[in-house]
């Protein structure tokens, strides 16, 4: 089941599976959910959400302080099940807490390895982008996510508090 997960581009072929996906994820609002929220209410929006995932990836109207990034969806045969949010470099925001790295399941599909194969396959995409070695953060309660990074090699570096929060920083050796 798990090799069968593969990260593709948004793409209008599996847009209506997205669109069932999204409408489910938006109930709990995680994080990296959030700029597709924004970009997608419906099929109808397909185009302008596409262009912006575009722009971000080739680095066209960034807002100031934002790096170019890759907004992958996660799919399983025909079935979207995840995003996962690919930073082409650190900024010192990232370098502090948000990482190269961001990744959600939606709800439905959670605890079947997919978010552990998600990382796997998006650090070999970080690879290609020259990346040796990937900052990938989590809330210090975040089990699930901290398991994810710790199957894919996650060595912990330290942990940091902000705004009340504790995050744990793990590196990556691609
Ligand atoms: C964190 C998240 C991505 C995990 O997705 P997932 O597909 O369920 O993860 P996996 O199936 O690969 O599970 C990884 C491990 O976590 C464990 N796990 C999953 N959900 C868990 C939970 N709620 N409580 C405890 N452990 C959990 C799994 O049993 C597995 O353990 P194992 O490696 O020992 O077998 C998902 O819960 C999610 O989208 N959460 C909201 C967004 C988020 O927190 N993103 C990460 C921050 S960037």
């Amino acid at each position: 089941m798990k090799n069968k997960l593969k990260l593709m581009l948004p793409n209008r072929k599996y847009v209506e599976s997205f669109a069932k996906g999204i409408k489910e994820a938006r109930k709990e609002n995680a994080k990296p959910f959030t700029t597709h929220f924004k970009y997608f209410r419906n099929v109808k929006d397909f185009p302008i959400y596409k262009k912006r995932v575009e722009n971000d990836r080739k680095g066209v109207n960034l807002k100031k302080g934002v790096v170019p990034s890759t907004r992958y969806w996660a799919m399983v045969g025909n079935k979207f099940v995840g995003v996962l949010h690919l930073r082409r470099r650190l900024n010192k925001k990232l370098r502090r807490m948000g990482g190269h790295i961001g990744y959600a399941v939606i709800p439905s599909e959670r605890r079947k390895g997919y978010a552990t194969e998600m990382l796997r396959l998006g650090l070999k995409k970080a690879k290609k982008l020259g990346i040796k070695k990937a900052l990938v953060t989590c809330r210090e309660n975040n089990t699930a996510s901290r398991k994810v990074i710790e199957n894919n090699g996650g060595v912990l570096q330290n942990k940091i508090k902000e705004k009340g929060i504790y995050k744990l920083r793990f590196w990556i050796e691609i």
